[in-house]
C-alpha cells in the first residue's frame, strides 16, 4: 500500500459526497433568457440559429410562460426591425410605440413577475447594420451614438424595462444612460453593461437571425480584441465608475479568463453571454451525436459559473433548467 496523507478520491466517492463538496452550483435563477421577437403574426424558425425562434408577441408571451414553470425569471429582447424601418439615424430605437416598447408592456401585464432586460444599440434598427451611427465617411460616431442609445433607453425604461443593457460598446455610455434615467424619474431601472464586449466571429448566427449584419467593414473600431484582457479590467473599472449595477463578459465558453479577471476586479455581479456561436456549436456537435447534449450544456453553463459568472445569457435556458429540475 502507498502511505498516502492525502487521497483526493476520498472526497468522489459517492454522489452524496460529492454534493458536500461540489464548488459551483447552477439554478435555474442563474439564467437569462435572450428572445428574438418579429411583431409578426407567426412564430417563425430562425435558419442560422436551429431551435430558435423569431417570436410573434402571443408566441412569445407563451414560451415566456413555459420558461417560468420550469424557474427561469429573467429574460432579455432582441427585435427584428423590418428594413423599411432601418434608417442612418436610427430613429426607430426610441420610438415609444416601437417593437420593444409595445413588447415589454405585453410581458409586464401577462408575467409581471419576470425581470425584462433590453439590449441598447443601435444594430437593429441602423440601415448601416453597426452599433452606433456612421459617419458619412464611413466612422462610427461615438458621441452622437450616445445621445441616441440615451433616448433608447428612456423609451424602454417608459415602457417598464427592469434593466436596460447596453451591448454597443461606446465610450461613455454608461454614464449617460444613468443621468438621462436618473433626470427622467427612472432612477430605479439598472444597467446590465456589456462591458467586455469582443469582436468575435461567434455572433454570426445571431446576426442571421436579426438580419443586423454590418453593410460594411467590421465591428473591430468598438468591439474588443479577442486578443486582449487587460483592457477588459480597465473597461470594468470604467463602468463600474460610471455607475453600472452589473458588468458582462461576451462571448462566455472561449473568455472564461475575461470572465475570472472581470470578477476579481469588481464586486459587482457579474454576466457572461454564451452567444449564438457557442450555442451552435453545441447544437450542431449533439446533433451529429457527436457529444451528449445534456451533459455538454450543463458542462459549458457549469464551467462559466466556475470562471466567476453570477448570471449566464444562454439559449438554453428554460432546456437546462428543466433538466436542473428533474435532478434536483
Ligand atoms: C448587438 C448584439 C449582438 C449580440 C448581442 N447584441 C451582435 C453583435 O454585436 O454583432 C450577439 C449575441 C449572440 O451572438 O448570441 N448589439
Amino acid at each position: 500500500m502507498l502511505d498516502l496523507p492525502h487521497r483526493p478520491r476520498r472526497n468522489r466517492k459517492s454522489a452524496a459526497v460529492r454534493g458536500l463538496v461540489r464548488e459551483t452550483r447552477l439554478s435555474p435563477e442563474n439564467f437569462i433568457y435572450p428572445l428574438f421577437l418579429s411583431g409578426n403574426a407567426q412564430d417563425e424558425d430562425i435558419a442560422s440559429m436551429p431551435g430558435c425562434k423569431r417570436w410573434s408577441t402571443a408566441g412569445l408571451l407563451e414560451e415566456i410562460g413555459r420558461a417560468v414553470t420550469v424557474g427561469v425569471k429573467a429574460v432579455v429582447l432582441f427585435p427584428r426591425i423590418p428594413d423599411a424601418l432601418k434608417t442612418r439615424d436610427a430613429a426607430e430605437a426610441f420610438n415609444p410605440e416601437g417593437l420593444v416598447p409595445e413588447t415589454i408592456r405585453a410581458i409586464k401585464a401577462a408575467h409581471p413577475d419576470v425581470a425584462v432586460i433590453t439590449d441598447v444599440a443601435l444594430d437593429p434598427y441602423n440601415s448601416d447594420g453597426h452599433d452606433g451611427l456612421v459617419s458619412y465617411d464611413g466612422h462610427i460616431l461615438n458621441d452622437e451614438t450616445v445621445a441616441v442609445l440615451c433616448r433608447q433607453a428612456l423609451a424602454h425604461a417608459a415602457a417598464g424595462a427592469d434593466i436596460v443593457s447596453p451591448s454597443d460598446m461606446m465610450d461613455g455610455r454608461v454614464a449617460a444612460i444613468r443621468e438621462a434615467l436618473d433626470d427622467e424619474g427612472y432612477s430605479g431601472v439598472s444597467i446590465l453593461s456589456y462591458t467586455a464586449k469582443y469582436a468575435s466571429a461567434c455572433y454570426g448566427p445571431f446576426r442571421g437571425a436579426l438580419d443586423s449584419a454590418p453593410r460594411a467593414g467590421d465591428k473591430k473600431t468598438y468591439q474588443m480584441d479577442p486578443a486582449n484582457v487587460r483592457e477588459a479590467i480597465r473597461e470594468t473599472i470604467q463602468d463600474e465608475t460610471e455607475g453600472a449595477d452589473m458588468v458582462m463578459v461576451k462571448p462566455a465558453g472561449m473568455y472564461l479568463d475575461v470572465i475570472r479577471a472581470v470578477r476579481e476586479t469588481t464586486a459587482l455581479p457579474v454576466a457572461a453571454y454564451q452567444v449564438s456561436g457557442e450555442y451552435l456549436m453545441i447544437k450542431s456537435a449533439a446533433a451529429a451525436g457527436w457529444l451528449d447534449e445534456k451533459k455538454i450544456i450543463l458542462e459549458s453553463l457549469t464551467a462559466i459559473r466556475r470562471a466567476g459568472a453570477d448570471m449566464i445569457l444562454t439559449y438554453f435556458a428554460p432546456q437546462a433548467a428543466a433538466w436542473l429540475r428533474e435532478e434536483s
